[in-house]
């Protein structure tokens, strides 16, 4: 094809993949399933638990979307989602490893509190699902590609696996009264996130399975306007992410438009990290 008669939107066509994103149910998992199936893509959700905007994508997109229940720490679960997307669909050609868990700012104490105490048990969960469970879905969902030799597969990492939590931040909570660290092991399993990526890139390079990270910055969702003051004027742009904001990157991953990216690091964070 010339540049003459190639379509514009030929770069990007994600129209014939077959995506499979873990954590469909939440925040951002919904938003990149809508991107894809507005596009044309036929696209599985995976998340432990079903939401309104997953059955709302079912009833809309009932040929080319379908919600499967299953924990990313579950390899035997995986395997079964496997089995069931290939009856229907074909070999997933691009999986987002999106599912994760934080603590909320409401935890209880012990887990924001001072690293010294953290507890053994929340460093276990969080690692489990961040950073085992991206293992496990590369283990199934990427050897499956590798097979197929296509695949791109789009880990979700965060400005904080790149950079530390800035503790400063939270100071607004501990002067009036709470105790409050950001925890470590987000942080510590977000940076893995990134050096599995490149593992893997380079594992599968000569099996033409693209394995790059997305490290993305804190998106707006109703929080108490201290945490916006503080936060908002720490991030050079001035605000937070919208919840469509990270659309762009996740598409431009699984498209022909970056074929010759892989074991790379996308920062998409309003200027976080260049500070
Ligand atoms: N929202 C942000 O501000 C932000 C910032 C940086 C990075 N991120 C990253 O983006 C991704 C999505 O974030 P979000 O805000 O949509 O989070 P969210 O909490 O809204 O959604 C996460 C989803 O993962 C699911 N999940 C949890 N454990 C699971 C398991 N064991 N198996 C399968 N699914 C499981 C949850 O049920 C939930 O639906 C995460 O990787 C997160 O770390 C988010």
């Amino acid at each position: 094809m010339d540049f003459k008669t190639m379509p514009s939107d030929v770069l990007f066509d994600v129209s014939q993949e077959i995506v499979l994103i873990t954590g469909v149910s939440g925040q951002l998992g919904g938003e990149y399933a809508k991107a894809f199936l507005r596009r044309g893509a036929r696209v599985v959700g995976l998340d432990v638990q079903p939401s309104a905007g997953s059955d709302s994508m079912a009833q809309n997109f009932p040929e080319r979307y379908f919600f499967h229940t299953a924990s990313v720490t579950d390899k035997v679960s995986l395997q079964d989602a496997l089995v069931e997307i290939e009856a229907r669909f074909g070999i997933p050609t691009v999986l987002v490893n999106n599912a994760a868990i934080d603590s909320p700012p409401s935890a209880p104490p012990e887990e924001n509190g001072p690293f010294e105490d953290y507890p053994e048990a929340s460093w276990d969960k969080v690692i489990d699902v961040n950073l085992k469970g991206a293992y496990l879905c590369c283990q199934v969902f990427g050897a499956a590609m590798a097979k197929a030799r296509k695949g791109s597969i789009i880990n979700v990492a965060s400005i904080y696996g790149v950079v530390s939590p800035d503790q400063s931040l939270y100071e607004y909570r501990r002067k009036r009264g709470e105790v409050f660290f950001k925890p470590v092991a987000y942080s510590a399993s977000k940076s893995g996130i990134l050096n599995l990526t490149r593992y893997l890139a380079v594992y599968w390079a000569k099996k033409n399975v693209r394995v790059n990270s997305l490290t993305i910055a804190g998106v707006f969702n109703n929080q108490e306007q201290a945490f916006l003051d503080v936060y908002c004027s720490r991030i050079p742009v001035g605000r937070m992410a919208n919840v469509d904001e990270y659309n762009g990157s996740v598409l431009f991953l699984a498209s022909p438009a970056s074929r010759y990216m892989t074991g790379a690091n996308l920062v998409i964070d309003g200027g976080w990290t260049a500070i």
